[in-house]
């Protein structure tokens, strides 16, 4: 097989024939070919014996890349997500899923798959795009940039400070019709970081009545009756010395909600000797644990990416107090809608993202964009990273501008 040619420069049509490979949707008959082809990449497990009755995720669209005999020979998943950007929702094109056929690998499926994504996620409406990766090679070389760390850590139960239960406040487990008001809590929390997902739309929908299956617990601490935080975690099995307690979502809006939970996951420690909790950087919860204890169990890399650099600005949220205008031309070979000079003022919370005649001093690379807007890098350590070229006598500071916001984090993994 050649190898693949992507169009660059021009925008590419709606499905394409490149060489003798097409990007299209996968349609429901062909779907049960890219499970077995997300098994066998993935490692998922056998064969199950009767397979599932094929139905697309709601939420989600497949691509597929099919040879001239209609095989398939690569997948890749845009999940139609929305993240949290400073209180406002940004649409995303959270990607995932992505799997190339051994034997078709190192010939530009993946890319080719990529970029129609991209174009694809453009068109319904989508402005920025993140994704966990297990190799970054193939998503750099398309424009998304690594810009943070899921990270799952272990504390010794042992180690966590044993409250005495305060009297203010009340702790019971919660059940299916509690979910409301945590996912409320969830979404409070969530709102005004950067890069949460929103955990609504029809990828979250979830039968009412009951919690979700990979859940064994919910412990919720509520004050007059109002939620105040919650432990969402799973039990895992024996109660030896590899008793594990995973805590998937471990959220309080008050410190002394922080502080209860603290103590009810204290109280696991003969049964369940370490903890695996997901972190939010700084949150109330973080205050109250032993962090100087914590050993990494797991870091999950994500990287990010604009879809369409005018509606990632403009969608968003900006701090309130930051005012200010720059010039730049941005370089996005796969996505060349993005190409060009602009100029980004911010002012009142808001910022708008316009074409400009003015030839530009500062020349940054879409995945520099990446890590600016996720404001996980100054604009001269970008410029460091070859990133971000300057004219000469220009200092790159200027463009801090599109950093200016907290750091993106993310809670979820896809
Ligand atoms: C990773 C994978 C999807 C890449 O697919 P592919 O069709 O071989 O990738 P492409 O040929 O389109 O390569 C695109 C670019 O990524 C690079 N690349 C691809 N796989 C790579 C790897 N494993 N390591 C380093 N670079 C890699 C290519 O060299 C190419 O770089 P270039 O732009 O500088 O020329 C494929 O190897 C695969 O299915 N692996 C198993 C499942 C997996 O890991 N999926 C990714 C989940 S996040």
């Amino acid at each position: 097989m050649d190898r693949i040619q992507v169009p660059r420069g021009g925008v590419t049509p709606p499905l394409y024939m490149l060489g003798r490979v097409e990007i299209r949707e996968v349609q429901v008959d062909e779907l049960p070919a890219a499970w077995e082809l997300g098994r066998l990449a993935f490692g998922s497990g056998p064969r199950p014996v009767s397979p599932p009755e094929p139905a697309a995720v709601p939420g989600s669209l497949r691509y597929g890349a099919f040879d001239a005999d209609g095989r398939l020979l690569g997948s890749a998943i845009d999940r139609h997500q929305e993240q949290w950007w400073s209180g406002r929702r940004v649409a995303s094109a959270d990607v995932a899923g992505v799997a190339v056929l051994p034997e078709a690998r190192g010939r530009g499926v993946a890319r080719a798959l990529l970029v129609e994504l991209l174009r694809g996620a453009r068109e319904r409406g989508a402005a920025v795009s993140a994704l966990y990766p297990t190799v970054a090679a193939p998503y750099r070389s398309c424009g998304w940039e690594a810009t943070g760390v899921l990270r799952t850590v272990e504390l010794a139960t042992a180690s966590l400070p044993r409250h005495r239960p305060s009297p203010d406040l009340s702790v019971r487990p919660g059940e299916p019709a509690d979910l409301p008001a945590v996912a409320q809590l969830y979404q409070q929390v969530a709102r005004y970081r950067c890069g949460m997902l929103t955990r609504d739309g029809a990828l979250f929908d979830r039968p009412a009545d009951a919690l979700p299956e990979w859940l064994d617990g919910l412990t919720l601490v509520e004050d007059g009756g109002r939620l105040v935080g919650y432990a969402a975690w799973q039990r895992g099995s024996g109660y030896d010395a590899s008793g594990v307690l995973t805590v998937h979502d471990l959220l309080a809006t008050t410190g002394a909600a922080a502080r209860e939970l603290v103590g009810v996951l204290a109280s696991w420690q003969s049964v369940a000797p370490t903890l695996r909790l997901r972190l939010l950087a700084h949150d109330a919860v973080a205050a109250h644990l032993p962090l100087e204890r914590a050993r990494e169990y797991r870091q999950q890399v994500w990287m990010h990416r604009p879809v369409d650099v005018v509606r990632a600005v403009e969608s968003r949220g900006w701090p309130p107090y930051i005012r200010g205008t720059v010039d730049f031309a941005v370089d996005d070979p796969h996505a060349p809608w993005n190409t060009g000079a602009w100029r980004l003022e911010v002012a009142d919370g808001a910022a708008e993202l316009r074409r400009s005649t003015e030839e530009p001093a500062l020349h940054l690379h879409v995945r520099g964009f990446g890590l600016l807007y996720s404001g996980v890098a100054q604009a001269v350590t970008v410029a460091g990273a070859g990133l971000l070229r300057c004219a000469a006598g220009q200092h790159p500071a200027a463009l801090d501008l599109l950093g200016a916001g907290p750091a993106a984090q993310l809670l979820n993994y896809f």
